[in-house]
């Protein structure tokens, strides 16, 4: 199996790898087969990653996983694979579906970015319903910024639509006072919560990130300018990422939706299985698109993660 990710400096998509690599091992030793793993990193450049694939595809693997760098852009590496014949695993990073369509051994796998934002949004209501004291200034408004992912990435901007629309339906009044794109990193949600802070002092009450690592950096930020405990807002996050979790146990993030990498580590790699090994007419039943439900996670249920 050949895996080639976008970049090499992201938590989950480094958990994630990591767990596709358990799996691909755990099933080849059931079906007493030998498997080897090669992992790719495309320091964000979509042209690095095709010359990557390239090389996989020579190397000999059977099936490519490919988490693209620009999800709109997966021809070329569809045509390298449809050349030699060799299955391609989308997962993470979701093409379009005319894109999918461009050949029948193509696959996705992933997480619904739509479910995801509505279960932030369902978990912000509960928390700010529950706790009046969020809305600081009392106005009965609860003002708002949000820490974005990459642009064009699916998980971005429908999450952040999604918890919106779901915070307001639960009854939630709010107000919208900035964001800041920071590409899923922390260094970057530091710097652009830096700016928001700067430009919103105490009035920041909640800050939806697009995910766990964004959050952290957000946290970071109140900590760097020293802020008192009491002018710090309701964090919440998207993956339970290791810190993540760990932030939701100490109370640091409000809550996260998990983003089930070791269910779709499994599905990866009982797809690859199938594909080198079943017959035709077993490999015709697989699903194209596969997703992995998320799930809340709270300080009360975070020890289940
Ligand atoms: C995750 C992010 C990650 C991104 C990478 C998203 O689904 O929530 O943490 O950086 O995928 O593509
Ligand atoms: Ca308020």
């Amino acid at each position: 199996m050949g895996i080639a990710r976008y970049d090499k400096n992201d938590t989950f998509i480094d958990a994630l790898t990591s767990c596709v690599k358990e799996e691909v091992k755990k099933i080849g030793a059931e079906k007493d087969v030998e498997t080897m793993v090669t992992i790719k990193a495309a320091s964000d450049s979509q042209r690095q990653q095709n010359t990557q694939v390239k090389e996989l595809l020579a190397a000999g693997c059977n099936v490519l996983c490919v988490n693209l760098v620009d999800r709109t852009d997966p021809s070329e590496i569809i045509e390298q694979a449809k050349e030699k014949n060799v299955p391609v695993i989308f997962f993470n990073r979701e093409p379009v579906k005319e894109d999918l369509a461009q050949w029948e051994k193509l696959y996705y796998v992933g997480g619904d970015a739509q479910e995801s934002g509505v279960l932030q949004g369902e978990l912000a209501a509960e928390t700010i319903l529950e706790n009046p004291n969020i809305d600081r200034n009392e106005d009965g408004k609860i003002q708002y910024v949000v820490l974005e992912g990459e642009p064009g990435h699916q998980d971005a901007i429908i999450r952040t639509e999604e918890a919106v629309e779901t915070l307001k339906a639960s009854g939630v009044q709010l107000e919208k006072l900035g964001y800041g794109i920071a590409n899923w990193g922390r260094a970057q949600a530091e710097n652009r919560m830096i700016q928001l802070i700067n430009q919103h002092q105490n009035k920041i009450e909640l800050v939806l990130s697009n995910n766990d690592d964004m959050a952290l950096g957000g946290l970071d930020a109140y900590t760097k300018l020293n802020r008192t405990e009491s002018s710090i807002p309701v964090f919440f996050g998207i993956d339970g990422t290791t810190t993540g979790l760990e932030a939701v146990r100490e109370g640091k993030l409000a809550g996260t939706v998990y983003n089930d990498k070791e269910a779709q580590a499994k599905m990866i790699a009982k797809l690859a299985a199938t594909l080198s090994l079943a017959d035709d007419k077993e490999i015709q039943q697989l699903p194209q698109q596969n997703y992995a439900p998320y799930a809340k996670v709270t300080p009360e249920n975070v020890e289940e993660y």
